[in-house]
């Protein structure tokens, strides 16, 4: 079906030699997972990072999944988690026992807010996940002492983020794990796709044998042992290796998409600045210490209906642009958890009136043009 928008909000591409890495790889005949593809597209993840383990995942899904499995979850557990987040964020943990508990956010950044954290951790809590908003760290300072006063974990929900840094630390690479997306929608995609980033090294073993269904698979393919057999609780989150290939040929051209992102990211903000300040929208905030991975450009507008009238204007342009997040400890399902109406009342807020704009690497100057004249000549605010 034809698409009734010109300029959609998101479009993956091809960017480099993905068609080569997908041939070599169909040539080798050897395409389940594990094989050459799979370990480069981790060793580029690796040395950006500066990491000791990167392991390649069928999504970031079942990377938080593979983190969530490496805490030995019990029932009755806690893991906390930012309300105004993708539903993964919780529900890769409490699939594997642990009650989610829901914080709020700040209103700047849209990341968890360090300084309402302390009251949620309790005797029961196994882990803080955060989620680097846009690709913009959240304050993991304050959140890491937080964690390291009580001995529990931080994971890095890092979507988002790959590729931007807090001061000067590459963002996925600051917490026990870290879980990155090579989504559709992600900077660097293979259309489904993740990694999870992971400090220790016995950590690091548990997730390998996790990621092949509990099998310790990874020590029979290092010739340890003659047979491979069940071990421990895990998943299926190996991708095969025609994802790691375009994965590959992805991050090989990370300079370039990241600078036309910027470059797209940063025309928004320089040319919407005064209509945003003229009309009471909020533009991004990036501290002075964070570098972002300019993931996605949004707007806080106003109020609740500015924003449908918005959209749909820009709509009636041919532009697509999209709302953000249905707060999770108000979704039917965070309510099962406890969520009540009014508990985050900054994600409630936010969630209301966020909008974001189409960012993506083939987005042409004339397109992006065409987008900023359609926001800019919306002035229909309540
Ligand atoms: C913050 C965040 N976490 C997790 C995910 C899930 O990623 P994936 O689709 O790779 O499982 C998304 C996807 O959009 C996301 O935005």
């Amino acid at each position: 079906m034809e698409s009734p928008f010109r300029i959609p909000f998101n479009r993956a591409s091809f960017v480099g030699r993905e068609w080569d890495y997908l041939e070599a790889v169909r040539a080798s005949g050897d395409m389940a997972g594990n094989g050459e593809m799979t370990k480069r597209a981790e060793s580029l993840v690796r040395t950006f990072l500066d990491a000791s383990t990167v392991l390649l995942t069928t999504s970031c899904t079942s990377a938080l999944e593979l983190a969530a499995l490496g805490l030995d979850l019990a029932p009755g557990d806690e893991v906390i988690v930012p309300s105004f987040t993708f539903v993964s964020t919780a529900s890769a943990f409490s699939a594997h026992g642990a009650t989610p508990v829901f914080a709020d956010i700040r209103p700047d950044t849209l990341n968890i807010d360090e300084d309402r954290l302390e009251p949620l951790v309790t005797e029961r809590t196994k882990a803080i996940v955060v989620t680097h908003y846009a690709g913009v760290s959240c304050e993991m300072d304050a959140i890491k002492t937080i964690a390291a006063h009580r001995g529990i974990p931080v994971i890095e929900d890092n979507a988002h983020g790959l590729y931007g840094r807090y001061r000067g630390a590459p963002l996925g690479a600051m917490g026990d794990f870290g879980a990155l997306s090579f989504h559709a929608t992600k900077n660097f995609s293979s259309g489904q796709g993740g990694a999870l980033v992971i400090t220790d090294d016995e950590a690091a073993e548990r997730a390998r044998i996790a990621r092949e269904n509990g099998t310790n698979r990874p020590a029979f393919d290092r010739g340890e042992v003659r047979r491979y057999t069940w071990v421990s609780q895990g998943i299926n989150a190996l991708p095969s290796e025609l994802l790691a290939a375009v994965i590959v040929a992805q991050l090989e051209q990370r300079e370039v998409v990241q600078a036309r992102r910027r470059e797209l990211w940063q025309r928004y903000n320089a040319e919407l600045a005064s209509w945003a300040a003229q009309h009471g929208a909020q533009t991004p905030t990036i501290p002075a210490w964070c570098e972002s991975s300019f993931h996605l450009f949004h707007l806080v507008l106003s109020d609740e209906s500015s924003r449908s009238r918005f959209m749909s204007h820009l709509a009636s342009r041919g532009i697509l642009a999209v709302s953000h997040y249905v707060p999770l400890h108000d979704s039917p399902m965070g309510q099962e958890f406890g969520g009540r109406s009014g508990d985050c009342p900054v994600s409630e807020d936010c969630a209301q009136r966020v909008v974001r704009l189409p960012l993506y690497y083939e987005l042409s100057d004339a397109e992006h043009d065409d987008v900023l004249e359609a926001v800019i000549s919306f002035n229909e605010f309540s």
